[in-house]
């Protein structure tokens, strides 16, 4: 993941879900973050480690869903190394190359660039999984 300043989280703070447990800790989180009419990323996805492996990390992945589905966005892409977990979560796996160049605006400020090994996924209206049809029947 990209270190990001307090300054650019703040920024970027309306992008953010957190998950929090009974104490209002924050043990995750993920980010939408809107591209253009049709396409958004998901990014920043984390859970805390001692919490991992109970479903949080596909809540917050489903509320990226839901909040891109609001916005009637029906593509939302992620670039990541954990490709089994998002094809979980409705994801499939495409050619980077596919991407619009303007998503690799960021990806220069990553200590990995340009020799990143990042896997590129998306998850649209189109492929959504039956048992999200109710976010899916929203968009259409
Ligand atoms: C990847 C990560 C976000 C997953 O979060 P999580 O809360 O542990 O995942 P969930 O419990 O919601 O798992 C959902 C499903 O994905 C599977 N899964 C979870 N982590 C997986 C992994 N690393 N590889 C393959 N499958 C995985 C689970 O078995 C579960 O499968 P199911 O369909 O049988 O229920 C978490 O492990 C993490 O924060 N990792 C470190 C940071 C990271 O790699 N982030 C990705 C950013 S690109």
């Amino acid at each position: 993941m990209i270190r990001r300043s307090p300054g650019e989280l703040y920024e970027s703070i309306r992008e953010f879900f957190v998950a929090v447990d009974d104490q209002g800790r924050v043990i995750g989180c993920a980010a939408l973050h809107v591209f253009w009419e049709d396409l958004a990323e998901l990014k920043c996805l984390a859970v805390a480690e001692n919490t991992q492996g109970q479903g949080v990390g596909r809540k917050l992945v489903e509320a990226c869903w839901a909040s891109a589905a609001e916005l009637e966005i029906k593509t939302v892409f992620t670039l990541t190394y954990v490709a089994d977990f998002f094809e979980r979560c409705g994801f499939h796996q495409i050619d980077k190359a596919e991407l619009p160049h303007k998503i690799w605006n960021e990806c220069v400020r990553c200590p990995l660039f340009p020799n990143c090994t990042e896997i590129a996924l998306i998850r649209s209206v189109e492929t959504v999984p039956a048992a999200n049809g109710l976010l899916a029947s929203a968009l259409v």
